[in-house]
Parts: C-alpha cells; structure tokens; sequence
C-alpha cells in the first residue's frame, strides 16, 4: 500500500508529505538544539563534546516493514503511534561522560519532552550494543498547528559508533540468522570497545590535569 493511499487522519496529518514534511523539521530543530549546545560548550569550556552529528528520516519502506513486524496495517495513524524512530538522530561524541552531559543538557531544554530512556551503556544488550537513546518530543509549529512530534536520539562514543555500524551491517547480511563465530567475535569486540572507551577517559581526564598545571596547551 502507498502511503498517498492512506486515509486515516490523525492530529489533522493525512498524507506522507506531511508526515515527512513535519518530522524532517522536528529533526532540524533538534539538530539546531545540539549544535547551539555545542557551540556554547565550546565558549564556556573549551571544549567540544559532540564529535559529529548524523540524522536521518525513515523510507516508508521501512517504516512499512515495521509495522508489518508489529502486525500493524500500514496508516499514517498507526506511524505516529507505533513507529518511534521515523525522525533519528545520533549524537557521536569522543567520551562516555560526554554522552551523559548531552543527556542532560537535552532533559534541561524546556521545549523538548522526554518520553523514554534506554541506557544501553549501563545495560548493555546481550549483542553487546552500548548507546544511550532518547525517545522525545519536539513541538514543530506550522502556520495554523503545532505538532508534538517524536525524535529518536541515539548517543554513543565513535568507538561505539563503529562497533554498531559493522554489527549493523553483519545484522542485515544475515537477515539476523549470523553465524555464532562471528557474533562471538563481535561481543569480543564490544568488550575491547568499552575497555579501550575507559581508558581513553582516563587518559583524557590525566592530560586535562596535567595541561592545567603545566600549561601544555598554550
Ligand atoms: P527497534 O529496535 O528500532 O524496533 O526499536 P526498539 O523499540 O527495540 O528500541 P531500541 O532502543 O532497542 O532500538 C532502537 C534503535 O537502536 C535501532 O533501530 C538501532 O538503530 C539501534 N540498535 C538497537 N539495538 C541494536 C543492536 O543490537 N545493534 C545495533 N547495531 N543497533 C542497535
Ligand atoms: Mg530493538
């Protein structure tokens, strides 16, 4: 079924342009948010917690997907209610304490809800996936509504990053039936990514004290 067939409406959204329309402006506000963020850590602290910032708006075809896997009929009503992850954003930093600095800064902004937290860094799923995600609410304001629409944040290290694109890739090469050696090889991955993320963190905390006293960086 093409979305421009559906004929629900939900929230006065009736067609896919409009459902693409309103959350690709709900991804841009909190794009905008992160960097304004960053920008102002970079003035008060010198520093830069966010490395890189990477957003995306599901294809309907993978929205589809999902909500065929849910066992949902494929209606733009049923996106907006089941379908969390149609507006995503990931937040890559270089520290674990960066990731729960973000977390925080984002819970402070008035405009943005929280809907619910996955700590994935402290729970780490049996994969071995670490990430911190948000699910939020971002009211988008068009000429005669505003719109309380849903963004997934997805915050996680580069080491991190780089573990879940390749477990990702292996994910959909194998339609999720990988060979056991290879998962095994990656849950030992993931554990050389937390420990090398550790140490990074410390070694990073050693030179800021050390840069304070001795003035390394002029
Ligand atoms: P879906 O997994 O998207 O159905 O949502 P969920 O409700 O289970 O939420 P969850 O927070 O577990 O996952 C949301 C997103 O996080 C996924 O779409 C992926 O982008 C990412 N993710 C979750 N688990 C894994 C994992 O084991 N490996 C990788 N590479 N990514 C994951
Ligand atoms: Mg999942």
């Amino acid at each position: 079924m093409e979305w421009s067939e559906c004929e629900y409406k939900d929230n006065g959204i009736d067609s896919w342009n409009e459902v693409n329309l309103i959350y690709s402006a709900a991804l841009k506000q909190v794009q905008t948010k992160m960097e304004v963020l960053n920008d102002e850590f970079q003035h008060v602290h010198r520093y830069n917690p966010i490395e890189h910032i990477k957003s995306r708006i599901k294809t309907p075809e993978s929205i589809v997907k999902k909500l065929k896997r849910g066992g949902y009929e494929s209606t733009i009503e049923n996106m907006i209610k089941y379908v969390n992850d149609i507006a995503g954003i990931r937040i890559i930093c270089s520290f674990t304490s960066d990731i729960y600095r973000i977390a925080e800064m984002i819970g402070e902004q008035k405009d943005i809800k929280i809907l619910c937290i996955k700590d994935y860094i402290t729970y780490p799923k049996a994969s071995g996936y670490k990430s911190y995600h948000m699910l939020v609410s971002v009211p988008v304001y068009l000429s005669n509504k505003m719109v309380a629409t849903k963004v997934e944040i997805q915050i996680r290290t580069v080491a991190m990053d780089f573990w879940a694109s390749l477990e990702h890739k292996m994910h959909y090469k194998f339609e999720g039936d990988a060979p056991e050696h290879i998962k095994a090889k990656l849950i030992e991955c993931a554990k050389m990514v937390s420990d090398l993320d550790a140490r990074m963190l410390s070694l990073n905390e050693e030179i800021s004290s050390l840069s304070t006293q001795q003035e390394v960086y002029s």
